[in-house]
C-alpha cells in the first residue's frame, strides 16, 4: 500500500480525541478510507505491519473493541497477543504497574487497554515507552469509538460535518462514548444535542459544547443522526434509574421519533444494544441503522490508528 511515508504522526499513544486537531483526526480518517479499500477485496490482508507486535491487555469486558484491534492488526501482519483479567495474574493480586510492566519487557509496539478506572490508559502511557491506545477507560473516554463513529458518519453524509446536527440519546452520564464523540463531532463543526433523563447527564455539562433536551420529541426534530447510547446497568448507582419501563417509555427510540428527524437521518449505537430499551427493535435493523457499518468502520479506522503508531518511528515505513 502506498502511504505519504513523509507525514510523522506526532502522538506516541492515543488517549483521547481531545488530543488530536482537527488536520490530524481527518488525516486519520482518510487513512482509514485507504484501509476500507482493502477490506473490500477478496484477499484482506497487507504486509505493512509485518514483524510489529500488537498486546490486547483487556481488563473488562468487550467484544467489538476487542475483535476489532485483532482483526485490524491481523490485516496489516502484525502478530497479536490478548491478556484479559480472568486468567491473568491479575486475579492474583498483581499491580497493573506490574503486569504492564511485564508486557513491555516482552517488546511490543502498541498495547491496546481497556480498563474500568478513568485514567487508567495514561497512567500505562506514561510508565511505558511502547504506543498506548485507550480502548476505553471507565467513564473517561473512548476515543476510538469516536473517531469510527465519525468515518461511519463522514460517509453518510458525504464527507460534510458543518451544518449537521447529532443527537446523542440516553445514559450520557455513564458514557465514554459520548464525551469522545461529543468533543470530536463538535471539532469538527457538527452541532450535538444530548437527550437524557436529569440523572443521567453528567455533572457539569452546561460547560459541554452542547444543547442539552429532556423531551426526546423536541430533541430528535431536524437531526442528521441519532446516536443512541446503551444504558449501563453495571455502572448504575442507587436511586439514578428508578424504573426501566418508564426509562424506555420517554427515552427508547422509536420510528415515531425517527419521522421527526431530517429525511434519511441514520441511526447509531456503539454496541452491545438493549432492544426495546434504548432502541426500538425494528429501528435497531432498519435501513437508517449503521450499526454493522460501524462495525466495519470500527476495523478500518483501528487498522489506520495501529498503523500510525506502530510505524512513527520507522525511517523507511514501507
Ligand atoms: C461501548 C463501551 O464499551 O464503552 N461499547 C463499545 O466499545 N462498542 C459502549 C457500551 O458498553 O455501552
Amino acid at each position: 500500500m502506498n502511504v505519504d511515508n513523509r507525514y510523522f504522526w506526532p502522538h506516541k499513544d492515543l488517549l483521547d480525541v481531545t488530543q488530536l486537531s482537527g488536520e490530524e483526526t481527518l488525516r486519520l480518517l482518510d487513512l482509514a478510507a485507504r484501509f476500507q479499500d482493502i477490506n473490500r477485496r477478496p484477499v484482506k490482508k497487507v504486509p505493512t505491519l509485518k514483524g510489529k507486535t500488537v498486546v490486547l491487555f483487556f481488563v473488562e469486558d468487550s467484544t467489538r473493541t476487542k475483535t476489532s484491534f485483532d482483526v485490524a492488526a491481523k490485516r496489516l501482519s502484525a502478530d497479536t497477543y490478548a491478556l484479559a483479567k480472568s486468567g491473568s495474574s491479575i486475579n492474583k493480586g498483581e499491580s497493573l504497574k506490574d503486569t504492564a510492566l511485564t508486557l513491555q519487557a516482552m517488546g511490543p509496539d502498541v498495547i491496546v487497554m481497556r480498563h474500568a478506572s478513568s485514567g487508567a490508559a495514561e497512567y500505562l502511557a506514561n510508565l511505558l515507552d511502547c504506543s498506548v491506545v485507550n480502548g476505553g477507560d471507565g467513564w473517561h473516554a473512548h476515543p476510538t469509538q469516536a473517531l469510527l463513529d465519525c468515518f461511519t458518519l463522514r460517509q453518510a453524509w458525504q464527507g460534510r460535518f458543518t451544518e449537521r446536527a447529532v443527537l446523542i440519546l440516553g445514559d450520557i452520564a455513564h458514557s465514554r462514548v459520548a464525551r469522545s464523540n461529543v468533543h470530536l463531532l463538535a471539532m469538527l463543526g457538527t452541532r450535538v444535542r444530548l437527550c437524557a433523563p436529569r440523572t443521567l447527564l453528567p455533572a457539569g455539562v452546561d460547560n459541554w459544547p452542547v444543547e442539552v433536551y429532556s423531551d426526546l420529541g423536541r430533541a430528535v426534530r431536524g437531526v442528521d443522526a441519532v446516536m443512541c447510547l446503551r444504558l449501563q446497568l453495571e455502572r448504575q448507582q442507587a436511586g439514578l434509574l428508578p424504573d426501566l419501563a418508564e426509562y424506555s417509555r420517554r427515552f427508547c427510540l422509536t420510528a415515531d421519533h425517527l419521522a421527526l428527524a431530517e429525511p434519511g437521518a441514520c441511526i447509531l449505537h456503539p454496541g452491545p444494544l438493549n432492544r426495546g430499551l434504548e432502541i426500538a427493535d425494528d429501528i435497531a435493523d432498519a435501513p437508517a441503522s449503521l450499526v454493522l457499518d460501524q462495525v466495519s468502520s470500527g476495523v478500518a479506522t483501528r487498522m489506520a490508528i495501529l498503523y500510525l503508531l506502530a510505524t512513527r518511528r520507522d525511517k523507511d515505513v514501507l
